[in-house]
This record gives C-alpha cells, sequence and structure tokens, in this order.
C-alpha cells in the first residue's frame, strides 16, 4: 500500500514535469517576477513580450502601481512597450506573494548589497525564498538571478524550498542564471545577452534553458549552479581588477606628470594581447563595486584571501579622495582655498546616460568636499534630488550653476551635455572621464 503511494505521488510529479515542459515550450507557462528593479523589470518585459503570461511581484506599493499603469521607472524600458503589455492581460503586478500557488516559473531578482563590514547581506534572498517556498508545488521552476557568492542556491535556497517535501530535480526544479544587463547599454539589453544557466540536475539545468530560450536570443548551459555563481562573480571580479589597475595607473602618472588617457589610448593600438580599461573618480553601482567582496567572503570560507580583489578594492575606494586632492591642488594654483570655494559636480549618476546613484562615487567626492569646507552644487539631466546617505540636494541648471561655481567637476560623463558650452562658461573644469579629450584649454585638469 504504501509503495503503491508513493509510486503514485512519483507518477504524478513526473506527469507535472513533463506537463511544465510543454507549458514552456507551447508559452502557456504561468511566469512570475520577484523583484521588480533593473533586472525585474525588463525581464518580465521580454517574457511577456514573447507571449507568455506574466506577473511581477514587490514589496513596494509604489513600484507595483507604476508597473500597472504601464510607467516604467527603468530607462531601459520605454512606457509604450510596458503599458501595451499591460494593456493586453500579458504583463501585471502585485503585492500579493499568494498568487506563486498559480505560477509555473519564477524568477529571484531581489538585491544583494553588501554589509557595512563588507559581509553579504542575504536577508533579500531569504525572505525572497520564505515567500515561495510557502507555495511551493510540484512541476514549479524556480531561477535564482541575483547575484550571490558560489554555493547560495543549493545552501541557502534549496534548503528551504525542500521543506515542502517536493524532490529537486524531480518534482521541481532550480537553477542560478545570473543577470548580466549593462542598463544605459545601447547596444545590449537583456534580450541579446547570452543567458548562462546552470541548475541544482541535468533536468533542471535542461528546463531552465528551455525556458530562457523562449524569450532570450542565446543560452548557454553549463553544469551546476555554482559553476553559473562563479562565472558572474568571475566577469565582475575580471572588471573590477582591470579598473583597479587603471586607476593605480592614473595615480601613478598624475605623480610623473603623464597624460594616463593617452597612455591607455596609445596602448590599446596593440592589436593582441591588451584591452583598454580606464581610470575614474571610483567605482559605482549595485554589481562592480559589490560582487567581488561576495567572493572574496566565500573564498576566505575556503581558506582563500582573495588578494587581487581586496587590493583592487583600497586603489579604487581611493579615487573619491584622489579626485578631492586634485581639486583643492587646482583651486590653490588658482590662489583659492578650498574651503568656502563652490565646486559644481557634473554627473551625480554611477555611469554615463542612467538614474542610478547607488555607490555613486560622486556621492563620496561630495561628502569630502563638504567635509573640507566647499559649497556644493550639482547638477544632473537623470538625478533631480539626491536624498541619500546623509545628502539632501537638488539639482541646478547646468550653466548658470557651473558659471557661479569656482570650479567644476565632470564625475559623470551623460552624453547629452554640451560640454563646449560647460568649458566656455566656467572658470576651471576638473574632467575625471577624459570626456573633454580633444579640447585644448588651460581651464582644462584631466584625473
Ligand atoms: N542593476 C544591474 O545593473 C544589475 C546587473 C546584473 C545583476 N544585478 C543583480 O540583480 C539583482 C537585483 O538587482 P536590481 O538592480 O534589479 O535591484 P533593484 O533594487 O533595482 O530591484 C530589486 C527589487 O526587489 C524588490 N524586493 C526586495 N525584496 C523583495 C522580496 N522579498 N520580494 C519581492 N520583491 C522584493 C525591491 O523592492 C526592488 O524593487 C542584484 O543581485 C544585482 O546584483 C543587477
Amino acid at each position: 500500500m504504501a509503495t503503491e503511494i508513493v509510486n503514485n505521488k512519483r507518477c504524478e510529479t513526473i506527469v507535472a514535469a513533463e506537463r511544465l515542459k510543454d507549458r514552456i515550450a507551447k508559452r502557456t507557462a504561468k511566469v512570475g517576477v520577484l523583484g521588480l528593479g533593473y533586472v525585474g523589470l525588463p525581464l518580465a518585459v521580454e517574457f511577456a513580450k514573447a507571449g507568455f503570461d506574466v506577473t511581477g511581484m514587490d514589496v513596494q506599493t509604489d513600484k507595483v502601481d507604476r508597473f500597472n499603469a504601464g510607467q516604467s521607472y527603468v530607462k531601459d524600458v520605454n512606457d509604450e512597450v510596458l503599458a501595451s503589455l499591460v494593456k493586453a492581460g500579458k504583463l501585471r503586478a502585485t503585492t500579493d506573494f499568494s498568487v506563486i500557488e498559480e505560477l509555473d516559473t519564477i524568477d529571484i531578482c531581489v538585491p544583494t548589497p553588501l554589509r557595512k563590514t563588507k559581509d553579504p547581506d542575504m536577508s533579500y534572498v531569504v525572505s525572497a525564498t520564505e515567500q515561495i517556498a510557502q507555495h511551493m508545488h510540484p512541476g514549479f521552476l524556480v531561477m535564482l538571478e541575483s547575484t550571490t557568492y558560489p554555493g547560495t542556491t543549493d545552501e541557502l535556497v534549496l534548503p528551504k524550498l525542500r521543506e515542502s517535501g517536493l524532490q529537486v530535480g524531480r518534482d521541481f526544479f532550480l537553477c542560478f542564471s545570473p543577470e548580466r544587463v549593462d542598463p544605459g547599454n545601447p547596444k545590449f539589453h537583456t534580450a541579446n545577452i547570452p543567458k548562462v544557466v546552470g541548475g541544482m540536475t541535468p533536468a533542471c539545468t535542461e528546463l531552465g534553458a528551455l525556458f530562457y530560450g523562449q524569450a532570450l536570443e542565446k543560452v548557454v548551459p553549463v553544469s551546476s549552479t555554482r559553476v553559473a555563481e562563479m562565472v558572474k562573480l568571475l566577469e565582475n571580479t575580471f572588471r573590477m581588477i582591470n579598473i583597479g589597475l587603471a586607476n593605480e595607473m592614473a595615480l601613478m602618472c598624475s605623480r610623473m606628470g603623464i597624460d594616463v588617457w593617452e597612455v591607455i589610448d596609445a596602448a590599446a593600438t596593440k592589436p593582441f594581447g591588451f584591452m583598454p580599461f580606464y581610470p575614474g573618480p571610483g567605482l559605482g553601482g549595485h554589481c562592480i563595486p559589490i560582487d567581488p567582496f561576495y567572493l572574496s567572503w566565500k573564498s576566505r570560507e575556503a581558506g582563500i584571501e582573495a588578494r587581487f580583489i581586496e587590493l583592487a578594492g583600497y586603489i579604487n575606494g581611493q579615487m573619491p579622495e584622489h579626485v578631492v586632492e586634485r581639486i583643492q591642488d587646482a583651486l590653490n594654483d588658482a590662489t583659492k582655498p578650498l574651503r568656502g570655494s563652490r565646486v559644481h559636480i557634473v554627473g551625480v549618476a554611477y555611469k554615463r546616460d542612467i538614474s542610478d546613484v547607488r555607490e555613486s562615487p560622486a556621492l563620496d567626492i561630495i561628502h569630502l568636499l563638504l567635509r573640507r569646507g566647499a559649497i556644493v552644487t550639482y547638477s544632473d539631466p537623470y538625478v533631480p534630488k539626491i536624498a541619500r546617505e546623509g545628502l539632501e540636494l537638488y539639482a541646478e541648471e547646468l550653466l548658470p550653476a557651473a558659471e557661479q561655481a569656482d570650479c567644476v567637476v565632470i564625475v559623470t560623463d551623460h552624453s547629452s551635455i554640451d560640454y563646449t558650452a560647460l568649458v566656455e562658461r566656467s572658470q576651471l573644469v576638473f574632467d575625471a572621464r577624459n570626456v573633454l579629450k580633444g579640447m585644448e584649454s588651460p581651464k582644462i585638469i584631466k584625473l
């Protein structure tokens, strides 16, 4: 009798898995996206565009309301596309997580920040997994997309989902698939960036690859969730360390009176074995300054010290201070003390043509300038207000503010800015991005 019950259960779940495969292939599967931010919103849109019925979930009511009103809050997704999918009934958002019960798939796209101590803050992934665990059902495909340390999917997510009594690879399916989106990139976006996916079992990988292949151009299956987790960390650590090297070159060149930008451009003419990375005012965003420390933290547990990561982190972290010292020197040469001088920051987003100020080096630079007694203003076409990290500032109109300033500092090189007019109307310009390349003026000082 007991064997019969077990066999029946097995049969039911095999049927559920086959049914899921069929529903994915026919695009009748009900798709869920948990966390509707920079990653989750574009992903939800791509699956709805591919014909799936998509439900987005978030804890923030205002985001859910804007989503349902067809108002995009992510620059890479335009209002018309979002509104038309919402209107067509392919896309909706909710704060009610009981809808998970009805879903065939779910992508977890919640934040993975660092704590002040540079330890991973897994609280969002934990709470998202707990929400899913309450609604586990046979034939369910769960994918973690949040960037995290190798081992998260099997050590943290899997045990919570298993509490349902369901077995992974047979009753439900679990994958890790890193999100590699580059907000603001005009060429590469969610749909055309190859999607790496690694499952807990071959059946999980197969279903995950089948799923992503419906909406995204290319899928790259790998052998495990740990490989997929490590892929993302290698990519971002590669960038972070190379930027660290470029920044260290900038510090050396600054001391030696050499133009680091000219050095890099000339080195980049080598047709092999060199890839240019550029210095800047410091690292920003939710990925490059953070993700490598997830790896460094996990490596310590494995008894290996990630020395490249720590060193690059130290050098990159010095850049805002270096920028402020260079501003101070430039004002000094103009016989002005930094204390009491007006410094206007151009661009506070962490990179060009986006509105995201998370971890932006501009915030550090503003803090350092204020601490030294400067009067700081800013302008940014994408950021009307800064209200974070103890700052509350409103954007000023660029050219009048630049005219009033003793020094203008280009921190973010947004492409819509008229840099010729900016230089003409400023007394002194510190360019931390080499956006004024080719312009000759004694007013211009480069990083
Ligand atoms: N932003 C990027 O460029 C980028 C690129 C690649 C990977 N990533 C990674 O993707 C993940 C998400 O990043 P993001 O930039 O989209 O973050 P985000 O902050 O823009 O969005 C995350 C969303 O998750 C919501 N959320 C938090 N806890 C939740 C919960 N328990 N249930 C439902 N929703 C919840 C938040 O309210 C927020 O709207 C992070 O791990 C990040 O490292 C980000």
